[in-house]
């Protein structure tokens, strides 16, 4: 049975505690520079709490280290854990700012022994997002012609003074793009292929004297490919709506908006055809979907695997990549 351990026991954590339990791993430590969170985590899950890393991995062994900490401490811890042989599963975004991506990226291609690194975008475990992988690679929807993605989500100013980093740039890195559309930003560049050009705008609108990131923005993506994407984001408005992702393919129209709709051209049988997501089944909120345990299950998976796990920090830079160049 594998060891785990979490760093971070704020409000993901409970996600990670509940898909770790399920696939019969074992939680033995939680840590969190907070000690009554990390108290409040280690009662749950029955582990010893810790309150850092270090003193953390000093006393354990484990297998598996889980991050989910804000985004400015993702590459410092996972390169403790990493330099001290465990491997680890990181929560998006991978880093605050590229370069301290950079430094992870530096340490991988220095030490190719490196225990396994995994980032969290469990939205490409949705059945959508399957779903849709599937005619894509056996090209049976033809020529791509463009795409819209929208993320029109709610935070009040409570979501910012519950947990201040989040409003700050210098720790979080930004906001929306960052924080919240990362995965949709991931999605399209997986699906329409990487981005070469960014044109688009972002801004504060609401919040401003607490919060110095973005909390909408518009953006035009060119993809290598030459075809292009745009997208549109705000946490302005006054409730959630549900992510959307429209792909104009030349032999279908290809929705993602609360599971996957194929609307196919010029065909006469199952013109149309739906996927239905799966339904919230863990403590997460609905908007973080319900993958986390299907790429932790999978990660754990491919540990005794020679191979790096296919969400690796490389394949995160994109996302990463198409935020800061809007900035
Ligand atoms: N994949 C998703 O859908 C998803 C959903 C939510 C959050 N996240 C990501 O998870 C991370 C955490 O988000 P959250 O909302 O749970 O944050 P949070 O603020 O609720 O919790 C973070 C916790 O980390 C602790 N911490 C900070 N620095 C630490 C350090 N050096 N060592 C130990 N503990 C430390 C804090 O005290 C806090 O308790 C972020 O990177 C966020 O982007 C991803």
């Amino acid at each position: 049975m594998f060891k785990a351990a979490i760093v971070g026991c704020g409000d993901v954590s409970i996600v990670y505690a509940e898909a770790i339990a399920a696939l019969g791993a074992e939680i033995v430590a939680v840590a969190d520079l907070d000690h009554a969170a990390a108290l409040k985590l280690a009662q749950k899950t029955q582990a010893t709490a810790y309150f850092s890393l270090q003193e953390l991995l000093a006393q354990e062994t484990i297998d598996v280290l889980h991050i989910t900490t804000p985004h400015d401490q993702h590459i410092d811890l996972a390169l403790m854990a990493l330099k001290a042989g465990v491997h680890v599963l990181v929560e998006n975004p991978l880093a605050n700012e590229l370069d301290q991506a950079q430094r992870l990226l530096d340490y991988l291609k220095e030490n190719p022994q490196a225990p396994k690194i995994g980032v969290c975008f469990q939205n490409r475990y949705n059945v959508s997002s399957v779903e849709l992988r599937r005619p894509l690679e056996e090209g049976e929807l033809g020529e791509i012609r463009g795409a819209y993605a929208s993320v029109v989500w709610t935070r009040t100013s409570d979501y910012y003074s519950a947990k201040p980093w989040r409003g700050q740039q210098i720790r979080s890195g930004g906001g929306l793009l960052m924080n919240q559309a990362i995965h949709t930003l991931d999605l399209l560049q997986w699906f329409l292929g990487p981005v070469t050009k960014v044109r688009g705008e972002v801004s504060t609108d609401k919040y401003g004297e607490i919060i110095d990131v973005e909390h909408s923005a518009h953006a035009f993506f060119t993809h290598e490919s030459g075809i292009s994407s745009s997208f549109y984001g705000t946490l302005a408005n006054s409730r959630h709506r549900s992510v959307e992702i429209e792909l104009d393919w030349e032999n279908a129209l290809v929705k993602l908006k609360d599971g996957l709709t194929v609307t196919w051209i010029n065909r006469a049988e199952s013109q149309v055809e739906h996927y239905p997501e799966r339904t919230q089944n863990s403590a997460g909120r609905t908007y973080w979907g319900v993958s986390h345990e299907l790429l932790i299950r999978d990660f754990y998976g491919h540990l005794d695997s020679a191979k790096p796990f296919w969400i690796g920090p490389q394949e995160a830079l994109a996302s990463l990549r198409m935020a800061k160049a809007l900035y």
